[in-house]
């Protein structure tokens, strides 16, 4: 994995949003896989900032988002689908019919998960996978004890995750119990995963899933198998790193090779 540590939420964002950009100039069909959460925020505001300023062409790409609350409908103020819209796709120039974002009201769940993971494979596979991480260590709703082969699956969320995720609702009663989220082996396809995580709050699971043993109770350690993961975090989120002297003399050393 490479790990990059910046100085703060800002800087993660700009580098995310840096990275993102760059891999879509590459391939104007980029195949783009994308979070929700506090934690992308900014770099969906630094993309639109690169779209309306700088002209960045969103309208060949194809996105998938990793998960949605189950039973809620497109238009619920709480879903991922509204939250996408409203914090990235109205303000750039994606192609409405490109977007895909799992439906939480979909009548038959199991089958439409697969219909998912079909789907991603018709689209060539996904280039670049965005990621936040759960203070229990998930990637998208892959809770502690989730296969590393997972695949898109209906998914109890862990009571942690309920607790976290309950700033987002007026009461923790209100949050959904379960979610669709694409699988563990969903991700690991992904052919490039950049994480990004930022405050003191996930020091401790950063430093786990980066340095710890893999584990599917931390099911984030299973990047620890993919070929090319970027992991992009501030100071504060990178301060029980046991190796950051490295990292940091890593950087440096990638900087003056290859000028990043
Ligand atoms: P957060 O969530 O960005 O709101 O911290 C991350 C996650 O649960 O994946």
């Amino acid at each position: 994995m490479e790990i990059v540590i910046v100085a703060d939420y800002e800087k993660v964002s700009m580098l995310a949003a840096q990275i993102i950009s760059e891999e879509l100039k590459k391939r104007p069909n980029l195949v783009l896989g994308l979070a929700t959460g506090e934690t992308p925020l900014g770099t969906y505001r630094e993309l639109t900032r690169l779209h309306r300023e700088e002209g960045l062409d969103f309208s060949g790409v194809t996105t998938f988002n990793l998960d949605e609350y189950v039973g809620f409908s497109l238009d619920h103020p709480s879903s991922y689908n509204y939250f996408m819209w409203d914090t990235l796709f109205n303000h750039i120039n994606v192609n409405p019919s490109r977007v895909n974002i799992p439906k939480g009201d979909a009548s038959h769940l199991d089958t439409y998960c697969s219909q998912y993971e079909e789907k991603i494979k018709q689209s060539g596979g996904i280039d670049i996978q965005l990621l936040g991480i759960g203070s229990d260590g998930h990637i998208a709703f892959n809770e502690p004890g989730s296969s590393l082969a997972s695949r898109t699956r209906v998914t109890a969320l862990d009571r942690q995750t309920i607790a976290d995720n309950s700033r987002f609702f007026s009461k923790e009663e209100d949050v959904p119990r379960f979610a669709i989220t694409m699988g563990v082996g969903t991700i690991l396809e992904a052919k490039r995963i950049l994480l990004i995580a930022s405050g003191k709050k996930k020091a401790g699971v950063c430093a786990q899933f980066i340095e710890g043993p893999i584990t599917s109770q931390i099911t984030a350690t299973a990047l620890q198998l993919h070929p090319a993961v970027t992991v992009v975090l501030d100071v504060e989120a990178s301060s029980k790193l046991k190796r950051q002297d490295f990292y940091r003399w890593a950087m440096k050393a990638r900087e003056e090779q290859f000028g990043r």
